[in-house]
């Protein structure tokens, strides 16, 4: 399969059909889709990086007769930002949880294709799920604290792993992970309390501490501002931008001012196919797929 072919000398599918713009935005989303991509679909933009740490090849993922991922190809590089948007049920989160594995526990979700994470396929059977999740860690979209301390909550990782020798270097860990998730601040005098005593926002922090203090390599993220309010999303943002300088995240948000402030690159999905993948600016500012057109400019949603 060619993917990654620059569409540009037919920039504008929709062109195809007859049926102005005004008219098609009232069709329902399948039938929208149908007209606009058709079936033989191949990703627009650039589906590769510079350097890619993480590569999902051809990927498939079925909910039984669901076909809910569409032969997606994408890479991930170290040190980016990637923001995975489109609408609601597109297939964001499952195509997120494909690069951890967290599908396996999904019943009736088969995934195909080939996703390695420097050079290794994560789907062998040699592969230990668990141990991947170490160096893939995920933070969702609601915070997840344990019912333990706020120091519990950040060791978890580490005690499981086995990362620290002694007391002395478990503390270590557990500081360094809340420095770096700029909370420890907020919390070195109380790391004895409750994790869900933090507010929302100190929460997501939290679990942003507690999957860094695996020393992941890439971090996956659905959605994690949804249920902030505004000064702690940014507080979120800021970490992103942090972050990024060490690890390979992927992003997923409804917010295209979220996209458009955290990454490097974004990724359009619409009905499980990856219509779109390009810098973010140029995305944003010059779409080259009518679908990714229709969605940045609010038409569709
Ligand atoms: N656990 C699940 N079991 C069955 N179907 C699912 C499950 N999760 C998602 N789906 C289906 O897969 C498709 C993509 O969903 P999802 O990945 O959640 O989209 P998004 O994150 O973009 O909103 C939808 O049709 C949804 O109904
Ligand atoms: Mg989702």
């Amino acid at each position: 399969m060619v993917v990654n072919k620059q569409n540009l000398s037919e920039p504008n599918m929709a062109a195809k059909t007859d049926t102005p713009v005004n008219e098609r935005q009232t069709l329902p989303v399948p039938e929208y889709h149908e007209q606009v991509v058709g079936l033989d679909h191949e990703t627009v933009g650039n589906v590769r990086c510079d350097n890619p740490f993480m590569i999902a090849e051809g990927v498939n993922v079925y909910y039984g007769d669901n076909h809910a991922i569409r032969n997606v190809t994408l890479e991930i590089g170290k040190r980016q930002v990637v923001a995975l948007i489109g609408p609601s049920g597109c297939g964001k989160s499952t195509f997120l949880r494909c690069l951890n594995r967290m599908n396996d526990s999904i019943e009736n979700a088969r995934v195909t294709g080939n996703i390695t994470l420097d050079g290794l396929d994560i789907y062998s059977k040699a592969q230990d799920p668990v141990a991947l999740r170490a160096r893939v860690g995920m933070v969702f979209q609601k915070p997840n604290p344990f019912p333990k301390s706020i120091y519990d909550n950040v060791a978890y990782g580490p005690r499981i792993h086995g990362l620290a020798g002694d007391r002395a270097e478990l503390d270590n860990i557990v500081h360094t992970s809340l420095e770096r998730a700029g909370l420890l601040k907020e919390v070195k005098d109380r790391l004895d309390d409750p994790g869900t005593s933090l507010s929302g926002g100190q929460q997501q922090r939290l679990c942003i501490a507690r999957t860094i203090a695996v020393n992941p390599e890439v971090i996956l993220m659905d959605e994690p501002c949804s249920a902030l309010d505004p000064i702690a999303t940014a507080r979120i943002e800021d970490l992103m931008d942090e972050l990024c300088e060490d690890y390979a995240i992927v992003i997923v948000t409804h917010s295209m001012q979220q996209a458009a402030r955290v990454s490097r690159r974004v990724a359009y999905f619409h009905l499980g196919h990856l219509v779109e993948v390009d810098d973010t600016d140029r995305v944003f500012t010059n779409p080259q797929h009518k679908l990714t057109e229709d969605y940045i400019s609010g038409r569709i949603g």
